[in-house]
């Protein structure tokens, strides 16, 4: 595992967006996993930045996000859909055909789980993936619980997880208590992953993910077994 330190959310946002933007530099046609929450805002501005310049071409670019709350609608302020259209699809040149979120408003979510993974089957796997990590250790939405959740499927969501995304709504009565993630084996398929965490209240969470036993009650320590993970930690 590479672990890069940094002091600032702006150093962080650099570092991660150079890896995406290299990668995508080297493999136009690159299979881009993506996430929400704040952690990746400053990569996906960084990202929009460079595409405008001219550093970076996302015109082949396919991505694939993590999760999608359940029962919101792609217009939906809250919605990841409506996260990764403000935040970067809307500002830069990927085909909208080519960016895939779950859907969280299926008629038929063992449906819609299954062909989710099979879209992610069919695109080869994610060259890169990027990740957070919650105040619980989730990755995606994959929360602790007795085993490994293999494929995409409808979780519950945690408390800590519930009362951690309440800052995006009115209220924590306001955030949806489940979605549908992407499961642990199409994240480990990853080629790559770039895990990003900031500041102090992460620390802990890192520190066992990464140092600590490997187990579902943890589910990023599951990323113990990957062979290509980089983790940028800002300190702020
Ligand atoms: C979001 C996702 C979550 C977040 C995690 C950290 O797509 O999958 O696992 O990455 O909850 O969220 P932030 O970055 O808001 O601390």
């Amino acid at each position: 595992m590479n672990f890069i330190k940094v002091k600032t959310y702006e150093e962080l946002s650099q570092k991660g967006a150079a890896m995406i933007a290299a990668l995508v530099v080297n493999k136009p046609k690159a299979v881009l996993g993506l996430a929400t929450g704040s952690s990746p805002v400053g990569i996906y501005k960084n990202l929009a930045a460079w595409n405008k310049a001219g550093y970076v071409d996302f015109s082949e670019v396919t991505s694939v996000n993590l999760d999608e709350y359940l029962g919101l609608k792609g217009d939906h302020p809250q919605s990841y859909r409506y996260f990764m259209q403000e935040n970067l699809f809307n500002h830069v040149n990927i085909r909208p055909e080519a960016t895939h979120v779950p859907n969280g408003c299926a008629e038929d979510y063992a449906k819609e789980c299954e062909g989710y993974d099979a879209l992610v089957e069919s695109l080869g796997g994610t060259d890169l993936q990027l990740l957070g990590i919650g105040l619980d250790g989730h990755i995606g939405f994959n929360e602790p619980a007795d085993h490994f959740e293999k494929a995409t499927h409808v979780v519950d969501l945690h408390p800590s997880t519930i009362e951690a995304n309440a800052r995006f709504f009115n209220s924590a009565d306001e955030v949806p208590k489940q979605a549908v993630t992407m499961g642990m084996l199409s994240i480990m398929r990853a080629k790559k992953i770039l895990l990003i965490a900031n500041g102090p209240a992460k620390k802990e969470v890192l520190e066992k993910a990464f140092n600590g036993p490997i187990t579902p009650m943890l589910p990023a320590s599951l990323l113990q077994l990957h062979p290509d993970v980089t983790v940028i930690y800002s300190e702020q």
